[in-house]
Formats: C-alpha cells, sequence, structure tokens
C-alpha cells in the first residue's frame, strides 16, 4: 500500500471550473485488492471538504489491463498504471460504466490520451447538461469508442456484464453496468451500491484537514488533530454525502458566521480563514447509526440515490439486485466509492433486496426532508417524471 505525494493534475481542465477538493492537487491511495487480480486507485472528490472517496478499479484481463471507472489521471496514477503494465501487459480496455455519474465520466477523455492504444467503452445514453452533445464532442475518442450492449461486451469469455437500467428519470438516464469476475467472485458496480466504514479511509491519512475541518463546531475553532475528531469529522462527512443537509444541521447565519472567521489559529486558507457555516444539534450522532452500524461495512443503497435517482425505480432496483444474487461464486462487491473490498454473497444480496422491499421506500421525514424537497421541486416543474421511470428512448446515434 502506498500513498504518492500530492501533485497537479495533469490534463485535467475540469476542476478550475467547479469548487472541488482536493483543489487540483490530488493524491491516489493504490492498493492491491485481490492479489495479482485486482487494484485500486483511490482519490478524494468533493465540495467545501465534503470530500469521500472515489475508486477506479483496475482488472487483470487475458492479454493486459483493464480500467474501470477511470479517476483523474496525474502524474502518479499514470506511474503507478505504468509499474501494473510493465507486469501485467498494456491497459487493453478503459470503461465508463455509468451514463450518469459526472465525477465517472470527466476523467475518462484524459485516460483515453493517456492510453492511445486502449479500447473506449461507454453505456449507451450518455447524456449531458445543459446542451445535449453527442459523445464524440465530449471528448470520447472518434475510433475506438464502443457501447456496451450495442457493440458487443469486453472480455465477455472472463467478465459478466449486469446493466441496472436504463431508466428515463426526465433529466437524464440512469444506466450502470456491473461487472463480474467469474474466476474471483468480484463484483465491481459503480454507484448503486456502497459499504461505508465507521472509521476514517487511510486515504485521509496523508492529509486529514477535510475531517478536522468538519469536526469543529465553530468556525474560530483551530483544526485541532485526535483520532477522535478523525472519526467525528468523517462521520459528519458521510451524513453530508448521503443526505446533502442531514436534519441535525442547521445553516448558521451570515452575522454569526463573520463573528467567527479570521480568529487567531484559523485565518488561513486550509481553515478556509474561519468561515463555517454549519451548526450541528448536540444529538447529531444519533442519526450516524443507521449509516455507520457497528461491525463490518454494511451494503446499502445510498440515501441520496434511493430519495432523487431510484425514488420511483425501486422494482428495476430489487431486480437488478435479484439478479447479482443470483450470480455464482459471488465472494466481493467493489463499487467505485466508500469502502472495497467488501465480503458479498448471493444470500446478503437477497436479504437486501428483501429488506429494502419490505421497508417504507424513499421516506420524506427526518435526514431525507430535504432530498425530498429536491424531489418535489423537480416534480412539480415537470423535470423528472411522477410514474415509474419506463426504458429509455433509444440511444441517439453516437457519431
Ligand atoms: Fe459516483
Amino acid at each position: 500500500m502506498s500513498v504518492d505525494a500530492p501533485s497537479q493534475d495533469q490534463r485535467w481542465p475540469w476542476w478550475p471550473l467547479l469548487p472541488l477538493y482536493p483543489y487540483g492537487c490530488r493524491r491516489t491511495l493504490v492498493r492491491e485488492l485481490l492479489p495479482g487480480r485486482i487494484w485500486s486507485f483511490e482519490q478524494l472528490q468533493g465540495v467545501w471538504y465534503v470530500a469521500v472517496p472515489i475508486r477506479m478499479t483496475v482488472l487483470k484481463v487475458a492479454d493486459g489491463l483493464m480500467l474501470y471507472a477511470p479517476v483523474a489521471v496525474t502524474a502518479e496514477v499514470r506511474h503507478q498504471l505504468q509499474q501494473l503494465v510493465a507486469l501485467h501487459g498494456p491497459v487493453r480496455t478503459i470503461v465508463l460504466p455509468t451514463a450518469s455519474g459526472l465525477e465517472h465520466k470527466l476523467p475518462v477523455p484524459a485516460m483515453a490520451r493517456a492510453f492511445p492504444e486502449a479500447e473506449v467503452w461507454i453505456t449507451p445514453h450518455q447524456w449531458s447538461f445543459p446542451v445535449a452533445l453527442p459523445p464524440r464532442l465530449l471528448g470520447f475518442p472518434a475510433g475506438r469508442t464502443r457501447v456496451l450492449g450495442q457493440d458487443g461486451l469486453p472480455h465477455a469469455d472472463q467478465l459478466r456484464w449486469l446493466p441496472l437500467g436504463p431508466l428515463d428519470l426526465g433529466l437524464g438516464t440512469f444506466l450502470e453496468y456491473g461487472c463480474f469476475d467469474q474466476a474471483t467472485g468480484a463484483l465491481l458496480l459503480t454507484d448503486a451500491l456502497v459499504a461505508m466504514s465507521s472509521e476514517p479511509p487511510p486515504l485521509f491519512d496523508a492529509d486529514p484537514t477535510p475531517l478536522l475541518f468538519h469536526a469543529r463546531d465553530r468556525g474560530d475553532e483551530p483544526l485541532l488533530d485526535s483520532v477522535e475528531r478523525r472519526r467525528r469529522g468523517w462521520q459528519r462527512l458521510v451524513l453530508f454525502a448521503n443526505y446533502l443537509r442531514p436534519a441535525p444541521l442547521d445553516v448558521a447565519s451570515l452575522a454569526e458566521v463573520l463573528r467567527t472567521s479570521l480568529a487567531p489559529g484559523c485565518r488561513h486558507s486550509r481553515a478556509h480563514f474561519g468561515v463555517y457555516p454549519f451548526r450541528w444539534r448536540g444529538d447529531w450522532q444519533a442519526d450516524v447509526g443507521a449509516l455507520l452500524p457497528p461491525g463490518p461495512p454494511r451494503i446499502q443503497v445510498a440515501a441520496v440515490l434511493e430519495r432523487l435517482v431510484f425514488p420511483r425505480a425501486r422494482p428495476a432496483l430489487l431486480a437488478w439486485l435479484r439478479q447479482l444474487a443470483s450470480l455464482e461464486n459471488l465472494a466481493w462487491l467493489i463499487p467505485a466509492h466508500y469502502e472495497a473490498p467488501v465480503a458479498c454473497s448471493s444470500a446478503q444480496l437477497e436479504a437486501l433486496a428483501n429488506e429494502l422491499e419490505a421497508r417504507p421506500w424513499a421516506p420524506s421525514e427526518g435526514n431525507w426532508a430535504f432530498l425530498a424537497g429536491i424531489d418535489r421541486t423537480l416534480l412539480r416543474y415537470g423535470l423528472v417524471p411522477s410514474e415509474p421511470p419506463g426504458l429509455a428512448a433509444p440511444t441517439p446515434d453516437r457519431s
């Protein structure tokens, strides 16, 4: 296991346009997940220090390597990939397994340029906002970009490809291709399932600033470091990332924010000069248990997906989960966010499907209220369908 030194992102023209942590200075944690077969390249990505891990999974295929859900191709990522290439053969295939996940879509063109011999496979129904652009103008290389399902499937003798969708969500299409490596029993996913640890991921070891920033109660508190404060910051990040505005969070008034800004010890950019608009209520930790129960990480559907992507698509999600549960020799789950690899069996996924079917779906109370408000607004303006989504329209010509 190694942590790269920070470096400026290369060929990553987007970060100056968005307030995305870590602001162009991105570290990558490279781990071997299954010996000689699967590796994880993890980076942090987020806004206002609400940073969560994003993962590219590298899989050994018959004649080289396959990259599933690329991350930003920094100099360190290139270097680490070249080390794997030297041992296992060239990068043959780059896969964008989601139609909608912008954080997975943006790194693909640069990764494709870094490996000009690789085939690029994308899902159908790629879309862009506010202007609908053809894939060619989204940066996918002409001549070596293929569409999953329409142009075949890569490494089909070794891998099973398991699409969830396409689901027409009004604003765009949700489609995610799971990838099952039959030899190892590892199931690679993008966003549909996650498993979060109650402890901060090792990715924060090199720079725990986001954790320490959110561990505070006021902007004039300095960023003090301790195991407990890192854990507290992580729990708050998880609440943010799942509910966007969790119930025990109040937003401070401008006057209050200004009063605690520029305090001694906080007059530097790392502390955002003391600007901290959050007020956590005293009982906030009571809300953590549902997401981060004691014991091993629990496989779950992220709340933000349940409430904003799948609120009327539970049947499609359950059918897909049960399809995954029928995979022979399923042993590991490797999502593109949070923990991996997570031990995973068919019985677990079947139990998850049963649980999701039995409990109230996409609730609107408590922590879910903010997400529900967004959904109501989208419904009011007719931007999302009020009925369960059907199959999306045929994919536009990709030329
Ligand atoms: Fe994602």
